[in-house]
């Protein structure tokens, strides 16, 4: 725990015993030039002002005053280690993506966890999803797989999705949470209370980030070597056990150890336990996809595991923790867009808008050459992209245009042959999604997957926040409610009107 001295808070004395950098140094300055005093100001006598000549100082003022990068959008907060994946069953019946067609083939990688909404000093065990994105370093370049701990999202429109995380982040004039705009958003769009139930269930507070599965939740498309298409879900499930923390423990965490789930992972990597995930996929047929009664591109939909049961890729395992947390973790940029050679994007209208996005972002957060920043770079990368902000690579000298006559990079014809046989024909629409079916899924999660204890857990976690809003949000949600499950809908409504204090019940 926080208040004894745990792995985390060793690293000053593990530094000052390491033979390598343990040994004192000369100060410099950020030129490396010695430096004669590093406490005190050049001034004019005891009592006067600093000299502008003071170089030392202002080096580090000025330093000083730009060491906070721009935090994430979302996912600010979390925090991430380093590994490999290793495949245990050639897929290579749906994909030539090489780091899964070898059995024993170990791939290097880097994974983050994350909470959402708030800001990278929140705390990290409130009641949001956990990101959980993986950065393969393969051999066909970087592959991102950015998912959650959730098989499912709130929102399938990006339209949506925008109003979404605004409806959830600070009121712009108190600059607090608001269980209004909240709620009234989420009852408004029903296609969010899916995900909504399931983050109101036990697994909206995961016990750090081991404890919890991790989802592409997305559909992605597999294409083999006869460039054949499958459609597949990834899913990550954890060798640590699922383990949650009850609403109320979450709670006191906020204030106790408010950093309880970067410490987790830390320590545990530290001690030698190294945390790891099998990776399954489930696999749907495009004939299979056309017959399911719902569209599979639709992320607020999960694919039944009894009618696609869960095959078996391999194993992730995580061994290092970052030496430079800036460096490495705050620096790492996934995206959704980078794919490997038999991975592909499908027409899900988020996953869509998520390939702009992320690469769209990082530009402003990091600079446009971030893919250069050694935690980003793919091991071999050839084209013709050069110059811009803090470039470190201009590719030896190799031509910046194409097609020429000296040498630069061709296409692999490969990839062509791989191009998959695709036909998309249509009407050009614009239509709210709201209308698809909303309403039975999130059923099957109350009434099938949860126990008698979780439903009232769910009730209670949803009350908690809902009881606070407005009278018309408070009616509108509890009418949601009560169509996706009369019990559940009843039941919110009795704590609610109760005007107890939910948390005691958890
Ligand atoms: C982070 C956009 C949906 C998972 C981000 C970031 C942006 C973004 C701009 C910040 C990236 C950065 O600064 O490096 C969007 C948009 C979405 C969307 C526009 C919908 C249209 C989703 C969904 C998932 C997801 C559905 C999960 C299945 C993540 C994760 C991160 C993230 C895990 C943090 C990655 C990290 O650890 O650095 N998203 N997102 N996002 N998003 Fe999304």
């Amino acid at each position: 725990g926080p208040l004894v001295r745990d792995e985390a808070a060793q690293q000053l004395t593990e530094y000052a015993a390491s033979k390598e950098y343990g040994s004192r140094g000369i100060i410099t300055n950020t030129g490396g030039n010695p430096i004669a005093n590093h406490d005190s100001s050049v001034t004019i006598g005891l009592r006067g002002p600093t000299l502008i000549e003071d170089y030392a100082m202002f080096d580090q003022l000025t330093h000083w005053t730009h060491e906070r990068i721009s935090e994430r959008v979302v996912h600010a907060k979390g925090s991430g280690a380093f590994g490999y994946f290793e495949c245990t069953n050639d897929i290579s019946q749906y994909t030539v993506a090489r780091i899964f067609t070898s059995v024993g083939k170990k791939t290097p990688l880097a994974a983050r966890f994350s909470t959402v909404i708030y800001e990278r000093g929140s705390p990290d065990t409130r009641r949001d999803p956990r990101g959980f994105a993986v950065k393969y370093y393969t051999e066909d370049g970087i592959y991102d797989m950015v998912g959650n701990n959730t098989p499912i999202f709130f929102t399938r429109d990006v339209t949506a999705f925008i109003s979404f995380i605004r409806s959830q982040k600070r009121n712009p004039v108190t600059y607090l949470p608001d269980w209004d705009q909240y709620w009234d958003f989420i009852s408004l769009r029903p296609e969010c209370f899916h995900q909504t139930i399931y983050e109101h269930g036990d697994r909206g507070t995961p016990d750090g980030f081991r404890h919890m599965h991790g989802f592409s939740s997305h559909t992605y498309m597999l294409i083999n070597a006869d460039r054949q298409i499958t459609y597949c879900k990834f899913h990550y499930r954890t060798n640590q056990g699922v383990r949650n923390l009850t609403a109320q423990r979450a709670l006191q965490l906020e204030g106790q150890d408010p950093d309880y789930s970067i410490r987790d992972l830390y320590n545990a990597i530290h001690r030698g336990e190294y945390p790891s995930w099998n990776l399954y996929i489930q696999v749907c047929t495009p004939q299979q996809a056309a017959e399911l009664p719902f569209n599979l591109f639709d992320v607020s939909k999960v694919l039944p595991q009894k009618d696609f049961p869960l095959i078996p890729v391999g194993r992730m395992t995580l061994n290092r923790n970052p030496s430079n947390y800036i460096a490495e973790i705050e620096q790492l940029a996934f995206n959704p867009a980078h794919f490997i050679p038999g991975i592909a994007a499908t027409p899900d209208r988020m996953l869509q808008a998520r390939l702009i996005a992320y690469a769209d972002t990082q530009r402003h957060r990091l600079g446009v050459n971030y893919l250069q920043l050694p935690v980003n770079a793919p091991h071999y990368v050839k084209n013709y992209m050069r110059d811009g902000g803090q470039v470190i690579n201009n590719q030896n000298g190799a031509p910046v245009y194409h097609p020429n006559s000296f040498n630069g990079p061709e296409v692999d014809p490969r990839i062509a042959q791989l191009f998959p046989d695709r036909r998309l024909c249509d009407k050009i629409v614009q239509i709210d999604s709201i209308v698809e079916d909303n309403y039975q899924q999130p059923g099957v999660l109350y009434r099938e997957v949860f126990n008698e204890q979780q439903r009232q857990t769910c009730a209670n976690n949803i009350a908690f926040t809902l009881r606070r809003c407005t009278e018309r949000v408070i009616e509108r949600t509890i009418m949601e409610l009560t169509k996706i499950d009369d019990d559940l809908g009843r039941r919110v409504s009795r704590i609610v009107n109760q005007a107890v204090n939910p948390t005691a019940q958890v």
